[in-house]
């Protein structure tokens, strides 16, 4: 799985996104070690604050199909530029995979890539 394929399977996420209220749909597409792809995408809800990001969906699904080892993140969103993921998304990954590579895109699907720990250098850890 290379990062154009990565890529494509977030952008065809996306298309499942639920997202009525912003309009704003968003897919995510999660890189294991072994080679798996584990995508997601936003669902929103009429009780705005219940909305849960793609990438939060991606590592979910990822976590409870047995899977915590993660190497890439890809993301698209909608509209111009770039997007990058929310401090609670990032937080969420941060819990399995501190380091991971996380690809975003603008709407011509050009990439940028960033290391988590540059997004977010220091996440929460609970404390012993
Ligand atoms: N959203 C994501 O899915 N991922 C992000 O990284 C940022 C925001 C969603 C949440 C909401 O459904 C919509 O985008 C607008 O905030």
């Amino acid at each position: 799985m290379n990062v154009d394929e990565l890529v494509a399977a977030a952008a065809a996420a996306r298309e499942q996104a639920y997202a009525p209220y912003s309009g704003f749909k968003v897919g995510a597409a999660l890189l294991t070690e072994k080679g798996q792809v584990y995508t997601g995408a936003n669902v929103e809800n009429a009780s705005y604050g219940l909305t849960v990001c793609a990438e939060r969906i991606a590592v979910f699904k990822a976590v409870t199909s047995g899977e915590k080892n993660f190497t890439t993140l890809a993301l698209v969103g909608s509209g111009q530029g770039y997007i990058f993921p929310c401090g609670a998304c990032l937080q969420v990954l941060a819990e399995f995979a501190p380091v991971i590579k996380v690809i975003i895109t603008d709407e011509k699907r050009q990439r940028k890539e960033y290391n988590l720990n540059e997004m977010l250098p220091r996440h929460f850890v609970l404390p012993t």
